[in-house]
């Protein structure tokens, strides 16, 4: 029999005669423009190899002799990915929960046309968990948003009795839904618009944290309005905080004009801002909610959207569907991504270690007046804004944190977010703030 040409684990995994462990960060470069697409320019000159606790990765550097491709160095993740890994990264209790059925309970993999004993599991968990009635597994992020628009149309038509094809779904300048053509429809950025038109109709925008527009938007078209869809905080934006009574007052102008509230919560569920859900916060509660990345432990692609009866029973056979949201793997692990979140009580730590960051955030705002213009955030979503100078570089921090064991990532040319695993410790914080006061004292 002739030898594959795939074997292997880690770093022997060897494709097509090469070995990964023999690549150095310029050859995976190399690699990744010859053969990947260009919509990403990620950080240079590091490839994450591995986990070495649940917040700190060990990265792969060039070396500086002739001998070896890389050093390996640990990287504290101030990221994780984009708040997929609230519950930190290979969660214990997650991973023990995968191996043992995958292996020991033999898990199969099946579609919605036939009932699975898994999707019970989840429906009860996630509902129990968002206060919701119903739920409808997807996978993407970005498919929770997109589903939210579809349901808030038909309920527009078939219960708010809006005319055939003439509904508006009202989105919130800055707004970063994902990247289909319902979520750019909908966005107002222009590299995620540029030669992607025509965009979808029936979608109209108002400035985020501006009640009076939207006030005077419902006033003007509210009887063809189905929905306000947005972010609680927007997180892409830079972490944009609303007033506090930014949000009550959006749910009584939707109650009056018989809108529904439909809230993008992909990035600030799951404990992220304090509260198990950032609406949360803000005591409302809204008809649709959208959720994503944490939903599945940062294990699997996981996504959904949960909201009210009547709302969610729009949706009939044919309407919508995912071959694999909700499958057996990802209902087990969207159990156990909630469980982890309830047993390690994740949102009350994003809640302490959330505090602890802003109080660093803040006497780096009074140290250097001239650099630091803002700080903002809810639990352990932050970020700090610098002065608009082209020294005050935002990616210039990502990379001099870098060098200093930390990963980070501008938001926009000034912003920088911070966004750890809600697992971090006290001390780690310490050590990130230390990091953050060194980068920017040196600009
Ligand atoms: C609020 C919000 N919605 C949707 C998405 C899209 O999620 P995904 O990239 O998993 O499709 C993101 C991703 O950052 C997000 O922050």
């Amino acid at each position: 029999m002739s030898e594959s040409p795939i074997n292997g684990y880690g770093d022997n995994l060897t494709v097509f005669g090469t070995r990964i462990g023999d690549l150095s960060p310029d050859e995976h470069e190399k690699i990744e423009k010859k053969h990947g697409g260009f919509n990403y320019k990620p950080l240079e000159n590091v490839v994450v190899s591995h986990v070495q606790d649940s917040s700190t990765l060990i990265c792969r550097k060039p070396s500086n002799n002739d001998v070896e491709k890389y050093i390996e160095e640990e990287l504290l993740d101030g990221l994780c990915c984009y708040s997929a890994v609230n519950q930190g990264q290979l969660n214990q209790t997650i991973v023990d929960a995968v191996i043992a059925h995958l292996t020991k309970e033999k898990l199969p993999t099946v579609p919605r046309s036939i009932r699975h004993k898994y999707m019970s599991a989840f429906l009860l968990a996630i509902s129990n968990f968002t206060e919701m009635d119903r739920v409808i597994p997807k996978v993407a992020g970005v498919e929770a948003p997109d589903l939210m628009f579809k349901i808030a149309r038909r309920w527009g038509y078939k219960i708010k009795n809006i005319e055939k094809d003439k509904a508006i779904i009202v989105g919130a300048t800055g707004n970063f839904h994902g990247r289909s053509m319902t979520a750019i429809s909908l966005s107002d950025d222009p590299d995620s618009r540029h030669d992607f038109g025509p965009f979808l109709p029936g979608i109209e925008l108002v400035p985020f944290n501006n009640i009076n527009a939207l006030e005077k938007l419902f006033d003007d078209k509210g009887e063809n309005i189905a929905a306000f869809m947005a972010e609680p905080i927007q997180g892409e934006a830079g972490v944009i905080v609303p007033d506090d009574d930014y949000w009550p007052k959006v749910r009584k102008l939707c109650d009056k004009h018989n809108i529904l509230l439909a809230l993008d919560e992909v990035q600030t569920g799951y404990g992220r801002t304090g509260e198990n859900f950032a609406h949360q916060l803000y005591d409302i509660k809204p008809d649709l909610m959208g959720c994503g990345k944490a939903a599945g432990g940062g294990i699997l692609p996981i996504s959904f959207v949960a909201g009210r009866d009547e709302v969610v029973k729009m949706l009939t056979p044919g309407s919508e569907g995912s071959t694999f949201g909700g499958y057996p793997l990802a209902s087990v692990v969207g159990v156990y991504a909630v469980k982890t979140i309830i047993d390690q009580k994740l949102a009350h730590n994003a809640r302490i270690r959330g505090a602890q960051l802003m109080q660093h955030y803040l006497g780096l705002k009074e140290e250097f007046p001239d650099k630091i213009k803002e700080v903002r955030g809810k639990g352990l979503l932050t970020a700090f804004e610098m002065h608009n100078h082209n020294h005050l570089d935002g990616h210039k921090v990502s990379v001099e944190l870098l060098k200093r064991g930390v990963y980070a990532k501008e938001t926009h040319h000034s912003t920088v977010r911070i966004a750890p695993a809600l697992t971090i410790e006290a001390w780690q914080i310490d050590d990130l703030a230390e990091a953050i006061r060194d980068v920017v004292s040196g600009l």
